[in-house]
């Protein structure tokens, strides 16, 4: 997620702001910009690409002021691009802004501020943010006030930082769903998106909540409600160091991005919704809704973890929006002779959008008419940028090379896609809006997923000893079931064979005895009977069993040796849940045998090589 820095105090503002930006890095980002006090009014350096090329940007420009803001944006709303890198201002240049987060209703905002004259140069959701604190200042005359009623117009998530230059000596701050930390030191004081920059300066935070704003000044600050209710909190002092910080706390990115998983739902269905009428919103697909509405064929590529999702993919849409679907390796369908003509629709599913083998299949999808839609979480990647169309994760920057909020923000709009193209065939208004309450509900429903995070360590503890192990799953686990044993392979390195259980007597339970425990996906669903026989033939060869099951289940938990549970859920949506204590496991089974799960051996977060 973007980084926001501010400073204002007594030292000048640019060097603190830079080196801000560089403790920020870490959070991932594809451009970086700062905004100065001069003392005769703002200046500002914009780059894309890293902050040393920011760094570079500002060599020999008169910066001298002693309060500004910095920023590093991770694109969500316009690609990487100098007019779409924060800080953003106004048409008057008076008021520069770093934002983190959605805003939901920009469109609307934008027009209603285009009708009052602005004119926008960003393609970004936050640019109108700047435009309304020009016109609510014209009004009242009041950074301050301006800045309430500005909040109080945009809906969505904002973590904010805002300077203005008719008060040089001034930052407001905001926060609604992205985190706003106050820094507060002797005559100076600053403003940022988590505290990592702040460490070399102060270690006396204030930390904002929802519906707060924070007016910060070089020895004072106030932190009020958005109708202006003065609010006291004290401050706290942070004792982690910066690594712990970067990480949230956790001590790895794959921890981290694991428990990030309920917000990663909402910010992946955000706005997307249309419960009361059965319809998902997809903005990315409107373009070629008819071309959409007239395909008959899906073929779905990706590699890995995306594959894993593809697979999910291919039982919804089949069930559901009653279209054909293949799924392919790209690297296999790049050199077969796929069948692909103008009514065929070519989908890639990749989390870096850089993955050469998922390029390349839909170069050649292309180049044989197909139409193509890429489901990708880094905007303005290749693959983004190739496909014609697109639907993009908005799940945030994903660091540890494992995927695993990823995974499930692509299984959630495999989930949209679903009911968007469904609607368009025979499904029904009550089973589209059937689906979107669900996929509502599945936030908290993982949060309980990790109650159980140490019954899963210590699991992970007694079969960390298993140099072998078999996951089995059914219909919409099949996927589940190697996605779990490839999360195990990839940072414990521990041999982990992922089986449609159907498949298991044609071979793979030969291997099965003391020494190779099995993990079965066995929720309440359409195929459980089935699995439940896939048990008892496991545990009659003496394997051991750990069943990831649903809550209440009262059968399987009686076969199986170790049970994780699963809240009750749609059958389509029940992979979402499943792999959240699979993540789990493998991580902790990696702590086990003392190994990094950020940086597995041999691994790159994107294989952008064939
Ligand atoms: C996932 O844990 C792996 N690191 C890997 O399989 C990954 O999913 C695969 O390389 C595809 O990457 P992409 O989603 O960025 O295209």
């Amino acid at each position: 997620m973007c980084g926001i820095i501010g400073y204002v105090g007594k030292r000048e503002a640019l060097p603190i702001v830079l080196d801000g930006l560089h403790r920020l890095e870490y959070r991932g980002y594809d451009s970086a910009g700062v905004a100065i006090h001069s003392g005769k009014g703002i200046k500002t350096a914009r780059a894309v690409g890293k902050v040393a090329m920011l760094v570079e940007a500002c060599d020999g420009k008169n910066f001298g002021g002693t309060a500004g803001l910095g920023h590093t944006r991770w694109a969500t709303h316009g690609k990487p691009a100098e007019k779409n890198t924060h800080p953003h201002t106004d048409c008057t240049k008076s008021f520069y802004i770093a934002h983190n987060g959605i805003i939901e209703n920009h469109d609307e905002l934008r027009d209603e501020l285009r009708a009052k004259g602005h004119t926008f140069k960003s393609e970004t959701d936050s640019e109108v943010i700047a435009h309304l604190l020009e016109e609510e200042y014209r009004i009242f005359g009041s950074f301050e006030q301006a800045a309430q009623l500005t909040l109080q117009k945009i809906r969505g998530t904002y973590g904010l930082a805002m300077v203005s230059s008719y008060e040089p000596k001034k930052i407001i701050a905001a926060r609604m769903g992205a985190p706003i930390v106050l820094g507060l030191g002797e005559n100076e004081n600053f403003v940022a998106s988590d505290a990592s920059p702040l460490l070399s300066h102060t270690r006396t935070v204030l930390y904002l909540q929802d519906g707060e704003m924070a007016v910060v000044m070089p020895d004072s600050y106030f932190v009020t409600t958005l109708d202006n209710k003065v609010v006291e909190r004290g401050s706290e002092t942070i004792e982690w160091d910066a690594d712990k910080m970067q990480k949230g706390g956790y001590a790895h990115f794959t921890l981290k991005e694991i428990k990030e998983g309920p917000e990663v739902i909402e910010n992946t269905l955000r706005g997307r919704l249309i419960t009361e009428n059965g319809l998902a919103k997809l903005g990315g697909l409107q373009s070629i809704e008819a071309k959409i509405r007239a395909v008959k064929r899906i073929i779905i590529v990706a590699c890995g973890t995306a594959l894993h999702a593809a697979r999910v993919g291919e039982y919804m849409l089949e069930e559901y929006a009653g279209i054909p679907v293949e799924v392919e390796f790209s690297s296999e369908f790049r050199y077969r002779k796929p069948m692909i003509d103008v009514e065929t629709l070519v989908i890639a599913i990749s989390q870096s959008g850089e993955t050469a083998d998922t390029l390349e299949a839909i170069r050649e999808a292309k180049r044989k008419g197909a139409t193509t839609l890429g489901i990708v979480n880094v905007v303005g990647s290749t693959i983004a940028r190739e496909t014609d169309v697109g639907i993009y994760n908005h799940a945030g920057p994903e660091i540890s090379v494992l995927s695993t909020k990823a995974y499930i923000s692509q299984l959630a709009v495999l989930a949209l896609l679903t009911v968007f193209l469904g609607r368009q065939r025979q499904l029904s208004l009550s089973m589209g809006k059937r689906i979107l309450e669900e996929l509502e509900t599945l936030p908290p429903k993982i949060e309980k997923i990790f109650e159980q995070e140490q019954k899963i360590r210590k699991l992970a503890k007694r079969y960390a000893k298993y140099r072998h192990m078999l996951y089995l799953g059914r219909k919409y686990n099949f996927a589940t079931a190697y996605e779990g044993a490839l999360k195990v392979k990839e940072a414990s390195y521990i041999h982990a064979e992922g089986c449609g259980a159907g498949e298991m007597k044609h071979g793979f339970i030969a291997m099965i005895d003391k020494a190779f425990p099995t993990v079965a996906i066995a929720p309440s669903d359409s195929v459980y009977d089935k699995m439940l026989s896939n048990i008892q033939e496991i545990k009659a060869r003496g394997g051991r069993v750990l069943v990831i099951a649903s809550e209440g289940d009262t059968r399987a938990i009686k076969l199986a040796d170790d049970t994780l549970t699963i809240p009750k859920t749609l059958e389509m949506l029940s992979p979402i849940l499943a792999i959240v204590p699979l993540q789990l496991f493998a991580y902790y089974l990696t702590l086990e045998r003392k190994l990094d799960p950020d940086r597995p051996r041999n691994l790159a977060k994107s294989v952008t090589v064939e």
